[in-house]
């Protein structure tokens, strides 16, 4: 018979210490009496009875990003999007209505279109750069604003603070995508945002080679709703993955920190560019949505767009067969740089927005950025000889 490894829950004695957190696989949890597993309900909702709702490796990843959102709770899922439609899931019945702003992340938005419709859920969206505007879109019988500023593609910045207070005075909950800026560039929870979500797989991680998704709130029963529907749906984290993403946010202050500079100099090199007619990064000054940035957020962002000259959307072909450093991806907040392409048809499907035209997104890594300025300023050279 093989010998059983030693699996032994208890941390290793003093002669062994690791500056790493444990990775703790399991599906079973193992209980030492039959007494303890006919009552295992009363671990919830922190405790572990199954590894659907986490191990301890998930607890350290849930608690650090908790104490970085500045939130007493929060909730790791399988992905950004897992995390949107758990909420959703979580605090929405047949006759509701949500709000959701016009620039957030496409699955979330065709979710409501496919999946809430369908169970009686309506929604409506609104124009990205709203503000006290808002109140009149609101019906009684709205629960959620899903918010997400800047939008990822096209940047635009809601009014958070004044959303918050009027949808405070409505009874209405608030979330917020807070992906792009992460908890490093702005706190939603300590700002009044009901409900917070970070698409982990990007800056949080910050190596492009995981998915997760993280939900932070203050408010205890919220919190239980999202751990029941996490246990319901079966929602389960990897233990390795929120390993990957405890490493990945080792680092991430020196990698916000230059990523987030490297972006500004790319987009100020942009705004300048002959090529380019309008840069998409609301921390640079001159950006339409800079005075929000500047009295709202903390810092900044690594992901930036720009609106070319491009003749047509055809042109966008030459210019990204030329780039050498930017790879062409979606997803962002890597160390890797990326580009991508948003044709013109898909700024039109949407209800309010202010763009007609291709957009080009940049996700900036930790390359030098003087070298990332130079292999867009050849890429857009390629493109205008076309
Ligand atoms: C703003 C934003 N929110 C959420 C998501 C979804 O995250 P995930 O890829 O982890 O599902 C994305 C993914 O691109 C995103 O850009």
């Amino acid at each position: 018979m093989i010998p059983p490894a030693n699996a032994s829950p208890e941390a290793p004695n003093h002669q062994f210490r690791s500056l790493s957190p444990a990775v703790w696989r399991a599906s079973t949890v193992l209980f030492d009496t039959v007494a303890d597993f006919t009552s295992r309900k009363d671990r919830l909702f922190d405790g572990y009875t199954y590894g659907v709702t986490g191990t301890p490796t998930t607890r350290a990843l849930e608690e650090r990003v908790a104490a970085l959102e500045g939130a007493r709770h929060c909730v790791a899922v399988p992905s950004g999007q897992a995390a949107l439609c758990l909420i959703a899931l979580s605090l929405l019945k047949s006759g509701d209505h949500v709000l959701i702003a016009d620039s957030a992340y496409g699955p979330l938005r065709t979710f409501a279109r496919d999946y809430l419709q369908r169970f009686g859920i309506e929604h409506d969206t609104f124009d990205p750069s709203a503000g006290a505007d808002l109140a009149a879109l609101l019906r009684p019988q709205t629960q959620l604003v899903f918010l997400e500023s800047p939008g990822s593609i096209t940047m635009e910045m809601q009014d958070i603070p004044t959303i918050v207070k009027l949808a405070q005075a409505a009874g209405v909950r608030t979330v917020l995508d807070n992906s792009w800026a992460s908890p490093l560039g702005f706190r939603g929870v300590p700002a009044g945002v009901d409900i917070v979500v970070e698409a982990a797989s990007k800056l949080l991680s910050g190596h492009s080679d995981l998915l997760l998704g993280t939900i932070a709130t203050d408010n205890r029963s919220l919190y239980e709703a999202f751990r029941t529907t996490q246990s319901v749906l079966g929602q389960a984290v990897s233990a390795e993955d929120c390993f990957l993403a405890l490493r990945g946010m080792d680092t991430l202050e020196v990698r916000y920190a230059h990523q987030c500079a490297s972006a500004l100099a790319v987009a100020s090199a942009l705004a300048s560019h002959e090529a380019v007619a309008e840069v998409l990064f609301p921390p640079r000054p001159g950006d339409r949505s800079h005075a929000r940035w500047e009295a709202t957020f903390t810092g900044g962002g690594c992901v930036l767009s720009f609106v070319p000259h491009f003749r047509s959307d055809a042109a966008a072909h030459p210019f990204f067969s030329a780039l050498r450093l930017f790879q062409i991806g979606a997803s962002w907040g890597g160390v890797h740089s990326l580009a991508a392409f948003y044709p013109q048809a898909e700024q039109s499907k949407r209800q309010h927005c202010a763009f007609n035209a291709g957009i080009v997104r940049l996700s900036i890594g930790v390359e030098p950025p003087a070298k990332l300025i130079a292999d867009l300023e050849q890429a857009l050279q390629a493109a205008a000889a076309h």
